[in-house]
């Protein structure tokens, strides 16, 4: 790779505005291009290649999709690829397959059968590594556990696990059976779990003793317990694996060992004939009102869109090392530690535990002791890492690295030079892949054999993604002008539905641009000169945490469960690692005293409801919000506020002026 122009970022005469008042203050002139001897060996070696594939996919997705998922395992072949009544999609009509099949049965006849598929290291210390053959039997087993605790076709399951293989083997079992898995993230708390278990019907539900995490012991059970307490969900039946040895409360009738399961069952489980569009699972994800969606995704398109990027945008080579860092309980664990590799036949490294654990060189000691190739983590793990200073990095061998990854949130440029330069040793590709939770697979990313890269920019579309940055119009915009970012056509692992509720599927993703048919992302953004996609954050009322959603309106409403609260706003704020912080304001009911220790009991509150990810950084107590004659906070000010800055702009509609002084002198 060269630096084409070594200049640094410098801020533009003005800044682009972006719809919604975002705007992007950031102008990047250095260019990476991929190095000779990388692009030689890429699935895609040169930016010719990359625009004449990525016009003729977009010109007529149904072929181009259609030619690549010949490359997966069908039990009978489609009749049609796409149908397509707006909003509604169906993919691979007709088609029959299984997932599972996919990931394990299909790599057992070849050389692939002995082939490490799942490398783990437990934080502890100890390390196991299952072949595709070992990893098949464990997921067969576990399909005929799950068999034996009446979990049928159609069936929600449950799984809140720590990072270990048994996350994979129940997901992969739920896959080989036709259940539907919603994995709830290990660090959430008891009432997410019930909220989960509810609003997806869940009958069962997997998970452990207890996971480790920086040297504690995260109690899972115990969770799982108090989520079922008050007897309001429908689960019955809980599986437990014996994973951190704490002590766990055992309910007669309900609950049972995974290990002593396995006493009773045969290593032989056929999959289940699978219809493409039989949904796989549901993940609940952050929207911008009232509770978590249940993000729906089926089986063919999404395996499709998983396999073909990971394979694409992490250019796989048979030998590869892969890693990503992420938890199984976020869509990245799930496309591309789980389903994506697995269904290339790669070897997936699976850690459990936190980077600094027991020291801050953690994740540079697995990667040299496992040799990892392919490295894929998120920008506020790299932040912290540069906090934590280079020495750590310094003290291993990275040469075995070839290509880095980033992804949740946009990298500040900085971040980016330290990432290539100190962990890539200036030779890696970096492919900043911008997704979501809702479209499944990586949508927008560089090639790292053919794609010049720009630190901060995620760069072009994926082949057969047609994105654009339009106006409230749904008018493409120009170079350099801020607009919303939207997907004109539909693709393979778009999301079906939101469990439950077809009204919030079209209003939060298609109501935007209904007229244009256009899904609506969310998210702000621009182009540049080139082409290249510059992400600028969320329009709505949602925040990036550390590189995960939370929604505001979320966050509020635990907030308002506290009985000495009466009202409450969420906004964002900058936080140096995090990338955003969550800081709240708060108005007491009458008679209630604003004390730092109430503040705390707040803080703690968020984290019992939510989980620890949505604490509030800040809490400001405040005699009145400030709102419009119409009733609607405006959340703008109070964002300048959070942020330290001087209320600027339009404040014609606040109600009551005074508010604003009073806040403005409230401290954190
Ligand atoms: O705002 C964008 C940001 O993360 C959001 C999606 O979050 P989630 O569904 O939790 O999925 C995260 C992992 C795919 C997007 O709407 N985002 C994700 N990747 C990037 C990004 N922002 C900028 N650059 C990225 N590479």
């Amino acid at each position: 790779m060269s630096a084409k122009n070594k200049k640094k970022s410098t801020p533009p005469a003005a800044a682009p505005a972006i719809a919604a008042n975002i705007e992007s203050h950031m102008v990047e002139n250095r260019v990476f291009k991929p190095a000779k001897e990388f692009a030689k060996k890429a699935h895609v070696s040169s930016m010719d290649e990359y625009r004449s594939l990525w016009k003729k996919s977009v010109r007529n997705p149904e072929k181009f999709w259609g030619g690549l998922a010949r490359e997966l395992d069908w039990r009978k072949k489609w009749k049609q690829v796409l149908e397509w009544k707006a909003p509604f999609a169906k993919w691979f009509i007709g088609g029959k397959l299984n997932v599972a099949e996919n990931c394990l049965d299909r790599h057992l006849h070849g050389p692939k059968k002995n082939k490490a598929a799942i490398i783990w290291e437990g934080e502890p210390g100890e390390s196991r590594t299952l072949t595709y053959a070992q990893l098949h039997r464990e997921v067969c087993r576990f399909a005929n556990v799950l068999k034996r605790n009446k979990v049928k076709k159609g069936d929600r399951v449950l799984i809140y696990m720590p990072m270990i293989p048994e996350a994979a083997i129940a997901m992969l079992a739920c896959a080989r059976i036709g259940a539907i898995h919603s994995v709830v993230f290990g660090g959430f708390s008891a009432e997410s779990i019930k909220d989960r278990a509810n609003d997806s019907g869940a009958t069962c539900i997997v998970t452990a003793d207890g996971g480790y995490r920086r040297g504690a012991i995260v109690p899972l059970k115990h969770n799982v317990d108090a989520a079922l307490k008050d007897g309001s969900t429908k689960v019955k039946h809980v599986i437990v694996f014996r994973r951190a040895h704490n002590e766990v409360h055992i309910e007669e009738g309900r609950d049972v060992w995974w290990h002593r399961e396995l006493e009773y069952v045969s290593a032989v489980c056929p999959a289940v004939e699978m219809d493409s569009e039989d949904p796989l699972f549901i993940l609940y994800t952050s929207g911008s009102t009232g509770k978590p969606k249940g993000i729906l995704h089926t089986t063919a398109g999404y395996l499709l869109g998983a396999y073909v990027t990971t394979k694409y945008v992490f250019d796989l080579r048979p030998d590869d090392i892969y890693w990503c860092t992420a938890d199984v309980g976020w869509i990245t664990g799930h496309s591309y530690l789980v389903y994506g590799p697995l269904a290339n036949g790669a070897t997936s490294i699976m850690y459990e535990g936190a980077p600094n654990w027991p020291e801050s060189d953690r994740f540079w000691k697995i990667i040299a002791d496992h040799g990892v190739t392919i490295l894929y983590t998120a920008p506020t793990a790299i932040r912290a890492f540069i906090k934590w200073g280079d020495q750590w990095p310094a003290r291993h061998d990275l040469t075995s690295l070839r290509l880095l990854g980033t992804v949740g949130e946009p990298i500040n440029p900085e971040a980016w030079m330290w990432y290539h330069q100190k962990i890539g040793g200036g030779r890696c590709p970096i492919v900043d892949t911008w997704w979501q939770t809702e479209t499944g697979a990586i949508m927008i990313t560089p090639l790292p054999g053919a794609t010049p890269t720009k630190p901060g920019t995620a760069t072009l579309p994926f082949f057969g993604i047609d994105a654009a940055i339009v106006d409230d119009a749904g008018n493409e915009v120009g170079p350099n002008e801020g607009g919303k970012l939207v997907v004109r056509k539909p693709w393979p692992s778009m999301l079906r539905a939101v469990w439950g509720d077809k009204a919030r599927y079209k209003e939060a993703y298609w109501s935007e641009f209904k007229k244009q048919g256009f899904y609506f992302t969310g998210d702000g953004a621009r182009r540049d000169k080139d082409g290249y996609f510059w992400i600028v954050g969320r329009i709505d009322d949602v925040l990036n945490v550390a590189g995960h959603r939370l929604g505001t309106a979320e966050i509020e409403s635990a907030l308002v469960s506290h009985e000495s609260v009466a009202e409450a706003a969420v906004v964002g704020c900058p936080d140096e690692i995090k990338g955003q912080g969550v800081a709240a304001f708060v108005t007491l009911k009458t008679g209630q005293t604003p004390t730092d220790k109430l503040k705390e009991e707040l803080r703690k509150h968020v984290a019992n409801a939510i989980g620890p990810i949505a604490k509030p950084d800040q809490i400001r107590f405040a005699d009145a919000l400030p709102k419009t004659r119409s009733g609607k906070i405006m959340r703008r000010l109070l964002k300048q506020i959070a942020s330290g800055q001087t209320v600027t702009g339009d404040t014609t509609t606040l109600e009551d002026f005074s508010i604003l002084a009073r806040l403005q002198s409230t401290e954190e």
